[in-house]
This record gives structure tokens, sequence and C-alpha cells, in this order.
């Protein structure tokens, strides 16, 4: 009796959470897939870490307007890496600075002797940028301060004797992102600095020392290094362990503007190496940027999961959404993989996502000659699978498309000239003063075989699109004025064959 009580009680509570929720979030552009901050502005993610039964999303945040300024921890939790409770602001500025990003972490073993009662203490370590110094015309006005929690993130406390990680004189010095290595019994900061990044060690996450730099000739070097990231990742089906970097950059990526590269490697305690002199793309669409990955994943689960800001830097500030402005991307798993002995990292959404199909229908195989309807009164969001055959030789192009009343549309495809996937946002019905948005983004593909899989989850104003379960990433927003209805096929000179596929309709996370 007492449990049917309480459960009663239980689903009442989420009953009028969800009346709420659903008034609230439901203006023109609000994602329904993707974390988006209650209000105002938000921009990188920060600060991702497990916890007692919890995933926390701390964020860029400034919660007096919709463009970037005084930057605050802004905090969210979830129990699914899907469905995001907010709460209230963690980290507020202070008089060493405004709060840039960072990290967050669990102290295990209480190595900063913050701890009380046995409980670990979640450890933030994060960029104080300090305006005042910036405008007085220095370059010391970026160091990396510590706050820690003693009660799952929900207060916060400033070290007393910040900063951990004074300036050593250089204007781009941020975004530390820390971990423990049980491999070296060491922590590990690594931290973007102009063109590079350094690493540094600790043994109690108060006190650093300079092990090595990287990059200075390596890579994407069309903007600042921003956003960095270091962990090791198993190969898939191997007990080989590699080293992987993610380096974000603005500008300079592949599409334009902000975008994060990585590298693959081996670290030795001191320095990383890597063969690679290239850089390869996490994702190769505009909006995904300052992505990391969480910590203290419990090892049971041993993913490597990852989330992005779902924007760029070239239109930010003036995308046309209202009340909020930002997005993350989907939480994403990474693996590693070789292909022609050259490894890469394929990205799947997390396994949670599925929990978000509330039906699927399954696609009959069908010939695609020209335009062909496929979805109409489609509501999104919605997750599209498409399995592809080439029968003789491959269309100019071919995909999909998203279409309303105004011929306004988003196409998604492969073009065969260009030898690469697409995302043409040319006629999404909105774009940037400088025209940057409103542009056709490719990611190179070589074509092997004769089959080719396609995934879209669409949200209200994205897409992502994932190649062959996630060998290649692209992600976009669009802001057309009147919702897509309609999802058509198509092909230009030639045709091919859609084998099978899936349609899911996907449920709200705020209903
Ligand atoms: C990346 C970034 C970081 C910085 C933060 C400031 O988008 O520029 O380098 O810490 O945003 O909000």
């Amino acid at each position: 009796m007492k449990f049917i009580y309480s459960s009663l009680f239980i689903a009442f509570l989420f009953g009028c959470k969800n009346q709420d929720s659903k008034k609230e979030y439901s203006e023109k552009y609000r994602p329904q897939l993707h974390f988006t901050p209650k209000a105002k502005w938000m921009n990188d993610p920060n600060g991702m870490v497990y916890y007692d039964g919890e995933y926390h999303l701390f964020y860029q945040h400034f919660p007096d307007s919709t463009v970037w300024g005084p930057m605050h921890w802004g905090h969210a939790v979830s129990k699914n890496l899907i469905e995001w409770e907010h709460l209230p602001i963690a980290i507020y500025p202070d008089s060493l600075g405004w709060i840039f990003s960072g990290s967050a972490v669990i102290d295990w073993k209480n190595t900063t002797n913050l701890g009380k009662d046995g409980k670990p203490p979640m450890i933030a370590i994060y960029t104080y940028h300090n305006d005042k110094l910036e405008k007085e015309g220095r370059s010391n006005f970026q160091y990396q301060g510590l706050a820690y929690s003693l009660d799952k993130g929900r207060t916060w406390i400033k070290y007393a004797k910040n900063p951990v990680l004074p300036n050593p004189g250089i204007r781009d010095f941020r975004d530390p992102k820390v971990s423990w290595s049980e491999q070296f019994q060491k922590w590990f900061m690594i931290l973007a600095v102009v063109d590079h990044t350094n690493i540094y060690s600790s043994e109690n996450l108060l006190t650093w020392k300079l092990e090595s730099e990287f990059g200075y000739k390596i890579g994407a070097h069309g903007g600042v290094w921003e956003c960095p990231d270091l962990f090791p990742l198993k190969l898939e089906g191997t007990d080989i362990t590699k080293w992987v970097m993610l380096v974000s950059i603005n500008p300079g990526a592949p599409n334009g503007g902000s975008g994060t590269q990585y590298f693959i490697g081996d670290f030795n305690g001191k320095t990383f190496k890597t063969q690679q002199e290239v850089a390869k793309w996490i994702d190769y669409g505009k909006d995904n940027y300052a992505g990391v990955t969480f910590s203290d994943i419990p090892l049971n689960d041993g993913r490597r999961i990852f989330m992005g800001w779902m924007n760029n830097w070239q239109y930010a500030n003036l995308i046309p959404t209202n009340i909020w402005r930002g997005a993350t991307t989907l939480p994403r798993s990474l693996e590693l993989l070789t292909e022609n002995s050259e490894y890469f990292l394929k990205t799947t959404l997390v396994k949670e996502f599925e929990n978000l199909v509330i039906s699927s229908q399954s696609i009959e195989s069908k010939v695609v000659n020209g335009e062909l309807k496929f979805i109409s009164d489609a509501k999104f969001p919605i997750e599209i699978d498409l399995n592809f055959t080439i029968e003789n030789e491959i269309p100019e192009k071919f995909g999909v498309f998203l279409i309303n009343s105004k011929n306004e549309k988003v196409v998604i495809g492969f073009d065969k000239m260009k030898k690469s996937f697409f995302i043409d946002n040319t006629k999404n019905g909105w774009d940037n003063p400088k025209k940057e948005f409103a542009i056709v983004s490719y990611t190179p593909y070589n074509l092997i075989g004769d089959k080719l899989k396609m995934k879209l989850v669409i949200d209200k104003s994205s897409v992502e699109l994932f190649v062959e379960n996630g060998k290649i990433a692209m992600t976009n927003q669009f802001f057309p004025s009147e919702e897509f209805r309609n999802i058509q096929l198509f092909s230009e000179n030639g045709t091919i064959q859609l084998t099978n596929g899936f349609i899911k309709n996907l449920k709200s996370i705020y209903k």
C-alpha cells in the first residue's frame, strides 16, 4: 500500500514537471533531444563527470543575456545522458576573473586533502579570465583555478590559494582538461596554449609541473587552439592502447570557423607523439565545437563519451533563437579503429538514445530516380536510417532533403564529383550577415563497395548525420521560417536503390 501511494506521488510529481516543461520548452527552434539552457547564453560543455549515479554537465553560461559575456558555469544533471535536470549556477565569477572552460574529476584518493568524512571531493579546474587585466593590455590574464564540492556538485567552494597554475605571460592559456592516470599513478592536465598544447602532471591537483608541449607544426593551424582533451583508448577488438588528443580550433575548421581535430598517438607519461601530420576531424559539420569527454565513467561501463557545443563562433551570437542560445550535440561514444593501417575515431550515439524511440517503421526497398516523396507531415525529432545499394554507376548526387511550403530546404547526401558527403544549407531559410551559415559543408569520403549506410537524427533545428555506423559524422543547425514537414529522397543523373531502412519517431526529452 505504502509503495502504491509513494509511486502515485512520484507519478504526480513527474506529471507536474512534464506539464511545465512542455510549455516552457516548445519555442520555435528549441531542440527536443539536445540539451539547452533553460534561458540565456551557453557555449562549451564543461566539467563533464559521472558520480554516484549522475552525469554532470556544466557549461559556459552567461545568465544575463543571450549573447556571450562574463562567464559562469551553468549546471545540469542526468541519469541517462539524455534527459537533463537544470540545477542552479554552479560557479560564479569572482575577483580573480570570469569562469572559462575547464573540467571536473572525482578525487577518489583524496590527493587534494579537500575531501571530508571519507567522501571524495568533486574537483573543478577551470580557467579564470581576468577581464580587467586584459583591458589593461596585459598578457597574463588567463590562469587556472580550482573549486571543490562536497555535495555532489550542488555547492562549490573556491580553493583559497588560487590560481593553481599561474600564467607565464601568454595571452591564450586556457581550458584545462584534467584526468587521473591509473597507468602512471598521477594527474595530468592538458591545456590549450595559443597554437599548441601543454601537458602538466601533478600528485595532488594543487601544484603542477610542465612535462611537454605538443603540436607546433602538426595538424591544423588556421586559428587558436582551444579545449583539448587527452585520454587512452583501446583499439577495438585488441589489447592495444593508444592515446587520443582532441584539440578544438577556431577558426580553421574544414568547413569554416570552429571545429575539433584529433590526433592518435602514444603517451609515455611525459610526451605525446603521433605519426599523424594532418588533422583528422571529430565531425565535419559546421556545428560541433569545444567537445571533450566525460571523466570517471565507471570501469564496468568503459565508454569514452563525448559531447560538443552545437554551434560555431562564426555566428553563435546571432542564431535566431529567443530565450536561450546554444545547445550541446547528442552524447556520442568514441571508439578507436583502423582502416588501411590508419587509426580513426568512430562516433556513435550512446545506447541510452535508443530509449527515445517511440515507434519504428521499416522502409521497403525502392529505386530512387529523381525526386521521391518519402515522409509527408514529418514531426521532428525523428531518426532516419537508410541503407543504399549502388546498382551500376553512382548518381551524381543522392540523398535526402527536408523541405517546407516556402521551398526552404536542407539537403543531406553524397556528391560523386566531390567524393564527399554534404549538408547543403544554402536554402535553409537563415544566414548570418557574413554568409557563413547558409553554405554547403563537405566531408571527404572514399566510397568502397556498393553499400552505404546513413543515419540521420533530425531535431527541431539540427541534423546529425552518421555514415557507416559512425565512420564520419556531420552536425549542422538550420533555421527555416516554417517547419520542414516533407522529407524526400533524391538522386541526380542516375539511380540508386534504397535497400531498406527505418523511420523512427523519437520522444521529446520534455514529454
Ligand atoms: C571555446 C572558448 C574557450 C573559452 C571559452 C570562453 O569556445 O573560447 O577557449 O574557455 O570558450 O567562453
